[in-house]
């Protein structure tokens, strides 16, 4: 086969791979290795699986290189693997677990997406995600934990281009179970948080004991109301699920709670012009998958966008993961 067809099959069978790494993550096979290397017939009953199934789901994945055969039949992790470890400091397990799962469904109806423009998810599930979530709980669970995998590798980039100087108050809107705003206030002694997320998000979440005085949560709810307080209002993946209508409205309630000098920082993928790779034009198709008209914006589009909240756009700064931190302060 040429190298070109070869290419081509090996993106269009994409969704194999998707669900390969899923079903590991649902067994939580690597959590199983994590002791060391054992046998497809001492794994499969350990993970509930049918031995000569489970044999052909790891000597498929060990050809991708997640897992390693080392003997006939038997299994060790490797470097991509490890990722699917529970434990693993930079695990994308939940994240793994979410793709295959409500993501899988909603993909299957891109077509219909890209034909009419409506966004797949609520075609296929019949209402929003959040909403879905919210019903789903043990999903939502998933979801929450996939952010905060998603988390781990925009926020070591975030703190090495970003210094946080002469903040005192910072609220992170639709913060999550709070990885990110811990993580910065670990780094910064110096300021406080306020972490704010849907009640039924922020409900296991708790002040860790380092962080007892400067970490506070609030339920709410950011098309109500924002916190008032803040010198700076960070948003991370927020404004990309939604429209430029609903995203108005939670920009405006910024700008109104904004002190002189105040900031927003948004952190997102920003789209770059022209046919360079970027993992914001897949991750933008995944928005037009799975929100109400969500999508990755170009500079341009933020630019115009603040400036129809009464802010303006003062820097992007680029990091090391795919996420940039687009600053925005009072027009
Ligand atoms: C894509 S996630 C991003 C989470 C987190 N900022 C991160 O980057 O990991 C979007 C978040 O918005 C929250 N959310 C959705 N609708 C909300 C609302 N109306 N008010 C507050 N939070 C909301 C969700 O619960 C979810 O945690």
């Amino acid at each position: 086969m040429d190298l070109t067809t070869s290419h081509f099959l090996q993106l269009a069978t994409g969704n194999w791979v998707t669900q390969m790494l899923h079903v590991a993550a649902e067994l939580g096979v690597a959590d199983q290795l994590a002791a060391g290397e054992r046998s497809v017939e001492e794994l499969a009953p350990a993970v509930g699986a049918d031995p000569d199934s489970l044999f052909r789901l790891l000597r498929g994945l060990a050809g991708l290189g997640v897992f390693a055969e080392t003997a006939p039949r038997r299994f060790a992790l490797t470097p991509l693997a490890e990722l699917l470890r529970s434990d693993h400091p930079g695990s994308q397990r939940q994240f793994v677990r979410m793709l295959g799962g409500e993501h899988y469904e909603a993909w299957g109806d891109l077509l219909h997406s890209v034909r009419t423009g409506e966004n797949a998810f609520p075609h296929r599930y019949g209402e929003p995600v959040f909403a879905w979530y919210a019903r789903n709980p043990e999903r939502g669970a998933i979801f929450d934990g996939a952010m905060t995998d998603f988390s781990r590798v925009e926020i070591e980039g975030l703190l090495a281009v970003y210094g946080f100087e002469g903040i005192t108050h910072l609220v992170d809107l639709g913060g999550g179970h709070g990885a990110l705003l811990q993580a910065v206030l670990r780094r910064h002694g110096n300021l406080r948080g306020t972490l704010v997320d849907q009640p039924a998000v922020v409900a296991p979440v708790t002040v860790p004991d380092d962080l007892v005085g400067r970490f506070s949560v609030e339920g709410g709810n950011f098309f109500e109301a924002v916190p008032s307080g803040g010198d700076v209002y960070l948003l991370k993946h927020i404004l990309h699920d939604w429209g430029d209508d609903a995203c108005l409205t939670i920009l405006r309630l910024i700008r109104e709670a904004l002190p002189p000098g105040g900031r927003v920082l948004i952190l997102e993928q920003v789209v770059p012009p022209g046919n360079d790779p970027s993992p914001s034009k897949l991750l933008d198709l995944n928005m037009l998958v799975m929100t109400e008209g969500g999508r990755e914006r170009t500079p341009e589009e933020y630019a115009r966008l603040l400036e129809r909240a009464g802010l303006r756009l003062a820097a992007i700064h680029p990091t090391a993961s795919p996420i940039s931190v687009v600053e925005a302060l009072p027009a």
